[in-house]
């Protein structure tokens, strides 16, 4: 019982549901329940975060689900206010949402550029934000922020993607170090190449999933359990001494 009597907080956490492909906002909220926290599902796909939060209660955890478009500032300000009405604390946030344009430079359209920057680095800077004021209040927390492989080292298909991520990876350092003496801890965590809704589609492609394969020593792909181990270290006391870094769960990629 790692999280026994916290309140998480995760976005992009709708694909949550047991015995379907899970992404990392899903796997991380099956952990945290187990490890006894009591979680706030949000995302912007509401029916299927609304039957997940429903099945984790179905299994006895306290879970709700609420709407959250990470972009919106008023949004934010809603769900932090609905869970310090519910809970009275917050003391775990996990900034996951996320979005993926592949494409070359000339192609990336200002839309693509704005949405990317929009989900990733705008909606980690707001839900940080958000989150210290609720965390001060019960003495501390851990916010926990996903950029990805792609926010250390160039994307080769991605550069949209690659910029809004490496955002997150030095936002978080820089909040890290304003919030330390606070007991507000401020972590980055680094997926590879992973099996989840979001890839699912794209790393489908024999010819991609080789190529991928191929630049991950380990020799397969991530699994969303994979990053939420790295999650829930992070998220939890176990890390009381941990903040500012990079966590890269990626099966070896950027050692090379
Ligand atoms: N799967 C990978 O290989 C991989 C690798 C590195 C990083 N990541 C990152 O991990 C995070 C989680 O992705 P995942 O792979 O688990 O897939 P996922 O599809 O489970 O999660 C992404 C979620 O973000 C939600 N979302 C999109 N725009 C949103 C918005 N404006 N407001 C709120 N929610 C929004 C989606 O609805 C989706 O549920 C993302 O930030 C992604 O960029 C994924």
């Amino acid at each position: 019982m790692r999280l026994r009597g916290k309140v998480a907080l995760l976005t992009g956490a709708a694909a949550a549901i047991k015995g379907e492909l899970m992404g990392f906002g899903g796997a991380a909220a099956h952990l945290f329940v187990r490890e006894g926290a009591k979680v706030v599902l949000t995302d912007i796909r509401d029916e299927l975060g609304a039957r997940a939060a429903a099945a984790l209660r179905a299994d006895g955890h306290d879970a709700r689900y609420l709407h959250l478009d990470v972009t919106s500032e008023q949004n934010w300000v809603q769900v932090a206010d609905a869970v310090m009405a519910a809970h009275g604390r917050l003391d775990i946030l996990f900034n996951n949402a996320g979005v993926s344009f592949p494409g070359k430079v000339e192609d990336i359209t200002v839309d693509i550029w704005e949405r990317e920057l929009g989900v990733h680095a705008k909606g980690v800077f707001l839900g940080t934000r958000t989150a210290i004021t609720a965390m001060r209040k019960g003495g501390g927390g851990s916010i926990i922020n996903t950029s990805s492989v792609m926010g250390i080292v160039g994307s080769p298909t991605s550069p949209a993607y690659s910029a809004a991520k490496g955002a997150i990876t030095l936002f978080t350092k820089s909040a890290a170090l304003q919030y330390a003496k606070e007991n507000i801890r401020i972590n980055s965590v680094h997926p590879g190449y992973a099996d989840t809704p979001l890839t699912l589609k794209r790393f489908s492609d024999p010819a991609v999933r080789k190529e991928l394969l191929d630049r991950t020593p380990m020799g397969r792909l991530g699994t969303a359990e994979d990053i939420a181990n790295g999650v829930l270290f992070l998220a939890s006391d176990d890390s009381s001494w941990v903040t500012g870094s990079e966590l890269v769960i990626d099966g070896g990629m950027t050692a090379q």
